[in-house]
């Protein structure tokens, strides 16, 4: 496979080194590993064609998908958004969809599969399209100034086979940025167990608990680490989960594409022998994700960024997006570091209902995220372009996103709206300079 060919159907058309990224390949990877990494860059950042011709690296798009190229979504190794106005299609956002079987267990949809796919090759109907409207909701920090935050509400449109259903259950994502997760993979099982503390034993509110989940490749459970709700267990499998429901791409992780039997075009290009992301380009798409380094640094000189940093752990901010995790170093090839900067404990969260999207995703519930990991935060707005952020890019901007925090996250929400405007401006320098 040719660099210079997945260059040919690349989405950043000035070519991804003259644009900044969220972040770089760590430089002490060298030798037959960093060539597989740059491999893996252009497959990130090449468009899958849905038929084989001159050029062509990766073939089998689709026949439904959300997205071409992995780097269409995360834009720039970035993050994505949902639409900013009314009318505007979701483009990198994906609406994740189950339903709950009259025993209580939750399955992926009949028909639709565990994703509304809104694009199709030529030929094939699109599953249909979903659009977001918000209604105001509405509060005051303590001094008694006004803010206004926007609740999302989802609606469906031109579906090919037909109703949704009541038993539906829905669950509206924005693409994470996807650089440090080679070094998030470095943390132990061990050190994130031990933060976990499900029956919230030491009475601080703040349980925390693991999500595990199928390792596809070996049948058994594992931690989840990757998503909103940890719903992966590895960079391997996320990448090629994202290759078949994103993209229509089958592997050998996962031979068939997400559709039902009545999806005739979808379910005949299904389970035909060869994957059409084959091994050589999985391993490769691994090897650039665990290849990135950490978010690249803001420095931290800026006034109030001290300030900051104390009111976070003041607030109890840091109980859960907790500011520093041991690597195991033997998990990586180079020079690791001893620990990481993520401002996360992996664990899931109840966030309450304000977040809740009501869909089990494997042990996490309704109302269970990951924490976020904060790194890279004060990047999004200079490389992306925007600042939305939470699982469904919701929030408008970084006070958005804490003012959303309910449940366990509830005091700590309450102390950061109950200070002063001061205070809370030094909070968000601090969030703004990871
Ligand atoms: C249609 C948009 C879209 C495309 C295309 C896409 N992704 Fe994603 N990606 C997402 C969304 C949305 C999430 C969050 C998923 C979740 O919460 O389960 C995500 C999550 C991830 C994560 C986990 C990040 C984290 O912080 O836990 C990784 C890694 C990832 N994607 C890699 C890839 C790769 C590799 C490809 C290409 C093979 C790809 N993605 C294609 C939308 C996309
Ligand atoms: C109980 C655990 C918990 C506490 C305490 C907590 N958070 Fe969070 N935080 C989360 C979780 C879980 C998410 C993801 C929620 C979602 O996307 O729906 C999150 C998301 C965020 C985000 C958005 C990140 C992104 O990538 O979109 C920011 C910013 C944030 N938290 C800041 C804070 C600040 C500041 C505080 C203290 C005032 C705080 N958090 C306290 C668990 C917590």
């Amino acid at each position: 496979m040719s660099i210079a060919l997945l260059a040919l159907h690349a989405f950043d058309s000035f070519g991804a080194e003259n644009h900044r990224r969220f972040g770089a390949p760590r430089a002490d990877l060298r030798g037959a590993e960093r060539e597989r990494i740059e491999l893996g860059r252009a497959l990130f950042d090449t468009r899958a064609l849905a038929k084989s011709e001159p050029g062509a690296a990766l073939v089998g798009l689709g026949p439904v998908y959300n997205m071409e190229g992995c780097g269409g979504c995360h834009i720039r190794d970035g993050r994505g958004r949902p639409p900013l106005v009314q009318g505007e299609a979701l483009r990198q956002m994906v609406v994740r969809l189950s339903v709950r079987m009259p025993d209580g267990a939750v399955m992926a949809h009949p028909v639709y599969g565990t994703q509304l796919n809104d694009q199709a090759i030529e030929g094939v109907p699109a599953e249909g399209q979903a659009f977001v409207e918000y209604s105001a909701v509405t509060g005051r920090y303590g001094d008694g100034t006004p803010y206004e935050l926007a609740r999302p509400h989802y609606g469906f449109f031109e579906l090919a086979f037909g109703r949704l259903g009541d038993e539906v259950l829905i669950s509206a994502r924005v693409p994470p940025h996807v650089v440090g997760l080679g070094l998030i993979e470095a943390v132990s099982d061990g050190v994130i167990l031990a933060l976990a503390d499900e029956d919230d034993a030491d009475g601080d509110g703040i349980s925390g608990r693991p999500n595990r989940v199928t390792d596809v490749a070996t049948g058994r459970l594992r931690l989840g680490r990757f998503g909103w709700k940890a719903s992966q267990p590895t960079l391997r499998q996320q990448s090629a989960e994202a290759a078949r429901t994103d993209m229509g791409l089958t592997s050998t992780l996962y031979a068939h594409e997400d559709c039902a039997p009545m999806q005739r075009a979808c379910a005949a290009s299904s389970g035909q022998g060869r994957p059409e992301l084959g091994d050589a380009a999985l391993d490769a798409l691994e090897a650039y994700l665990k290849g990135l380094g950490a978010p690249l640094s803001r420095g931290s000189a800026g006034a109030g960024v001290a300030t900051g940093q104390g009111l976070f752990a003041d607030y109890g901010c840091a109980r859960c997006h907790v500011p520093s995790l041991k690597l195991e170093r033997a998990a990586l090839p180079g020079a690791v570091p001893a620990a990481i900067a993520v401002y996360s404990d992996l664990l899931l969260h109840d966030m309450g209902e304000g977040l809740a999207d009501h869909r089990p995703d494997g042990l996490a519930n309704g109302s269970e995220w990951r924490t976020a990991p904060l790194w890279g935060l004060g990047l999004t707005e200079p490389i992306n372009g925007h600042t939305r952020f939470l699982h469904d890019g919701r929030a408008r901007n970084l006070e958005e996103a804490i003012l959303w925090h309910g449940g366990e996250a509830e005091p700590a929400k309450e102390r950061f709206r109950l200070a002063p405007a001061d205070d809370r401006a030094a909070l968000l320098t601090f969030l703004n300079s990871l």
